[in-house]
């Protein structure tokens, strides 16, 4: 049985054959009104989610399915029943099963049930769907990922994880800026991480140099202490900080922002920023995505 976990799991020809498919959806989406008629798509979020709710409901309808959304508490996950039977339960009646939560482990275990097809729609460790859009956007905006330097900046977190993973397989250039607290406090995965093309710094002068796409998200993810906000002080992305990037250097971020925190709200706003397109993206490449596994 097929599942969505980790970028990591897949190789790029695989990756690739799905952003293929996800581009003909966005370009013929008539084409696909059928291809998941009777089919029926589970979604358990144990956390908050805007994008990712509302991008597997509706691309999923526009494939001539339905979905269902089911509430932790209402049915219990894991307290009223073990999340396993659950799961078998749910495979009973629907086709494919989007999780969020905050024990990636748990997903993993899941899918190793082999019950029903799982997506990450985001964990603690990693949120690959996010970063495979990504890519579409990247590719959209300022061509072959490959040839790119990509610059983060910001925390050591989910979407970042999901990143490296695809610099992994796609070898482009990714320079990672984290505040000096944060690199030492993860200093150990990082000397592992390190390869002739991915580079960690503190300094942004630095890492954002000669960078094509510049990529930030939130200070503290869903689910962590706000502790580690002061090291990020001086971490804004803005205009002024832009103006370090290559030229035509775009921004992104997954979304949601925290205006004036880790992006200004005039860069949010400005030509520069894609943020709207990488949203959009979304549906198209989990319609893909399900595709796939179904
Ligand atoms: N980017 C993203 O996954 O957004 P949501 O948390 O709103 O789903
Ligand atoms: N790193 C963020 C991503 C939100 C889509 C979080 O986990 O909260």
């Amino acid at each position: 049985m097929k599942h969505f976990i980790d970028i990591s799991d897949f190789t790029s020809i695989k990756l690739d054959k799905i952003l293929i498919k996800a581009k003909h959806i966005k370009k013929n989406p008539e084409k696909f009104s059928n291809k998941c008629k009777n089919k029926t798509l589970g979604m358990i979020l144990q956390k908050e989610s805007t994008r990712t709710r509302v991008s597997f409901t509706v691309g999923f309808q526009k494939l001539g399915g339905n979905s269902l959304e089911l509430n932790s508490s209402s049915i219990g996950f894991g307290k009223r029943e073990s999340s396993e039977d659950i799961l078998k339960t749910l495979s009973q009646y629907i086709d494919l099963l989007v999780i969020r939560n905050n024990d990636h482990k748990v997903i993993k275990k899941l899918s190793s049930l082999n019950a029903l097809p799982i997506i990450n729609g985001l964990s603690d460790y990693s949120h690959p769907c996010q970063i495979l859009s990504d890519m579409l956007t990247i590719n959209e905006t300022i061509g072959n990922i490959s040839n790119k330097q990509i610059t983060w900046i910001g925390d050591y977190n989910n979407v970042l994880r999901s990143l490296i993973e695809l610099q992994n397989l796609y070898g482009f250039k990714l320079n990672i800026v984290l505040p000096r607290e944060i690199l030492q406090k993860n200093k150990f995965k990082i000397k592992k991480l390190l390869n002739k093309k991915t580079t960690f710094t503190h300094l942004i002068r630095e890492g954002i140099k000669y960078a094509d796409c510049v990529m930030t998200d939130t200070w503290i993810s869903m689910g962590e202490k706000t502790l580690k906000k002061k090291y990020f002080k001086n971490y804004q992305v803005n205009s002024m900080v832009m103006k370090l990037a290559s030229k035509d250097a775009i921004f992104m971020h997954c979304l949601p922002a925290h205006r004036n925190e880790e992006v200004s709200s005039e860069l949010l706003d400005s030509k520069r920023s894609v943020i709207w397109q990488q949203a959009k993206n979304r549906m198209f490449v989990q319609q893909a995505i399900a595709l796939d596994l179904l």
